[in-house]
């Protein structure tokens, strides 16, 4: 290499500097805002208003065929109500049986969808709150 190529190829480096600092200024930290939350507030299924946690899937594959998943959201009831009214669309809305499902559909039902334990409504699904 001769000074001249050697002069060049310091000179683009040095012209490339100024990029290369304003670059990196510029990268945003990583956020994880949105982590945290979900640990404080269980997020909702924006289609069906549904808590999205464990036996989510089984709820929504079994529940949502006849009717809306609202008329899971709007009750709160105890494990042995949520049982009565399993027993009672089998008996007489041709509910099928949930075999293995029911006991992971019953903890799903009664832990988010349980007697409510104070005054406090429900928190609002998240597609109704105003953007943040
Ligand atoms: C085979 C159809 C069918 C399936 C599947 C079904 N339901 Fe229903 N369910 C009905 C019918 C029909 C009604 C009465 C609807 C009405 O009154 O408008 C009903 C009513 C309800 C009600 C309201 C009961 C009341 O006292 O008013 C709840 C709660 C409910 N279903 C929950 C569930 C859950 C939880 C599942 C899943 C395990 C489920 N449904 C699956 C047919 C079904």
């Amino acid at each position: 290499m001769d000074n001249l190529t050697i002069r060049v190829i310091a000179l683009i480096g040095l012209l490339y500097l100024p990029f290369a600092v304003a670059d990196y200024k510029t990268k945003k930290p990583t956020s994880n805002t949105s982590q945290i939350k979900e640990h404080v507030q269980p997020a909702l299924d924006p289609q069906s208003g549904l808590v999205k946690a464990e036996g989510f899937n089984l709820v929504l594959a079994h529940c949502s065929a006849c009717h809306s998943p609202t008329l899971i959201t709007q009750n709160a009831m105890s494990r042995e109500r949520w049982l009565e009214t399993i027993r009672w669309m089998q008996e007489t809305q041709k509910l099928w049986p949930l075999g293995e499902a029911e006991p992971l559909i019953l903890d799903y039902l009664s832990t988010w969808y349980g007697p409510k334990k104070s005054a406090r409504r429900a928190p609002l699904p998240t597609h109704l709150l105003p953007a943040h």
